[in-house]
């Protein structure tokens, strides 16, 4: 039976799409690409260009391919944007997931997995952050994707639902096919290269006073590849009876800004000016993950989340996709 993929047009969906197809999964697309770009699938996927807050559209598709279970990538997720727009986010991620939820309960269906993200843990009390620490997100796009967790504890112990919550770290790297397009772009990785092709005449640096070795914020990356890896794993954990569970998605090892642009410098071998400027609001000195949970739980072993690896990757389909998806 086939998994409803929402979000699939987006970068990591996109590239989860791809796995699931690798392991003979059958699946279905929703995205309303407002984001996503319909060429990072290919031609034979189910796509419906649609919200996953149309309560219609959602109970058609699950009747129609009769699906067994949601991977959930679907939302808006820029942090800054989310300062000035709280109530799109909420809208869109809070009130439109209870809509979906709502449809596939009708239908039936139980196992879900759902897209989180270590911004629920705000400014963390301990590093590395494991899955017991207080969560107290600094912006609405934290609070949102929170609220959606409380949703589906609530909803696993009030209907039955069957759900894991995956909490990840920063996603980054790209595989052959598909790499991250998104426009603007907020993250460091595609940034760094961006300034590498000269795209951008620098790289802007938030913040070198931070209580770090060289001054700059510390962050876990985890290639996009091993992220979509362990959705598939969690489906598999779902099946055999798994129970509802948050579980962090990182490599636990953490890398300063100033050590992923002197990585950058190195991989790509060209020079990336940078100018320093303040810390952003809210952004946290360090986050890196503790993964273990992962690993004994659905037993995740990222292969590819090293920042070479991540670098060289991204830096191959940047540079074979100069414009992207377009
Ligand atoms: N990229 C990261 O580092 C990161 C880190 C932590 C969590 N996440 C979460 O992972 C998920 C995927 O992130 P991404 O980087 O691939 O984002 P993305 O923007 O590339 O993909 C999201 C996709 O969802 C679609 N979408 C958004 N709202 C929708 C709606 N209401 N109905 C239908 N489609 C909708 C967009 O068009 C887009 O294709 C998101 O939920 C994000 O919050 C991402």
């Amino acid at each position: 039976m086939p998994i409803l993929v929402t979000g699939g047009a987006g970068y990591i969906g996109s590239v989860a799409v791809d796995k699931l197809r690798e392991k003979g999964e059958e699946v279905v697309v929703l995205d309303d690409l407002r984001r996503g770009h319909r060429s990072a699938l290919r031609e034979d996927v189910p796509f419906y260009q649609g919200c996953v807050g149309d309560r219609a559209l959602v109970a058609n598709i699950v009747e129609e391919h009769k699906i067994e279970a949601c991977i959930h990538f679907a939302a808006l997720a820029y942090v800054d944007e989310s300062v000035l727009e709280p109530a799109k986010y909420f809208e869109n991620n809070v009130a439109q997931g209870i809509v979906l939820l709502e449809a596939l309960q009708r239908a039936g269906v139980r196992r879900f997995v759902f897209s989180s993200t270590c911004a629920t843990y705000g400014q963390p009390d301990q590093i590395p952050i494991s899955e017991m620490c207080r969560q107290w997100p600094t912006n609405p796009y934290g609070w949102s994707k929170l609220a959606m967790e409380r949703v589906l504890d609530s909803y696993g112990r009030a209907y039955g639902l069957k759900f894991v919550a995956l909490r990840y770290f920063n996603a980054a790297g790209a595989t052959e096919h598909r790499g991250e397009h998104h426009e603007p772009e907020t993250h460091l990785v595609p940034n760094v290269l961006a300034a590498a092709l000269g795209e951008k005449a620098e790289l802007s640096v938030f913040g070198n006073d931070y209580p770090t070795p060289d001054g700059t914020a510390i962050r876990d990356f985890v290639h996009v590849s091993d992220l979509a890896e362990a959705h598939i794993l969690a489906l598999d954990y779902l099946r055999l009876r798994g129970d509802c569970s948050f579980i962090n998605l990182g490599s636990g090892t953490g890398y300063s800004v100033q050590e992923v642009i002197e990585t950058a410098r190195k991989v790509t071998g060209r020079p990336i000016p940078t100018r320093i400027e303040k810390r952003r609001e809210g952004d946290p000195t360090e986050l890196v993950a503790d993964a273990k949970k992962a690993r004994v739980v659905l037993g995740w072993n990222p292969s590819l989340s090293d920042l070479p690896t991540i670098l060289r990757s991204q830096w191959a389909w940047r540079r074979k996709h100069p414009r992207g998806y377009d």
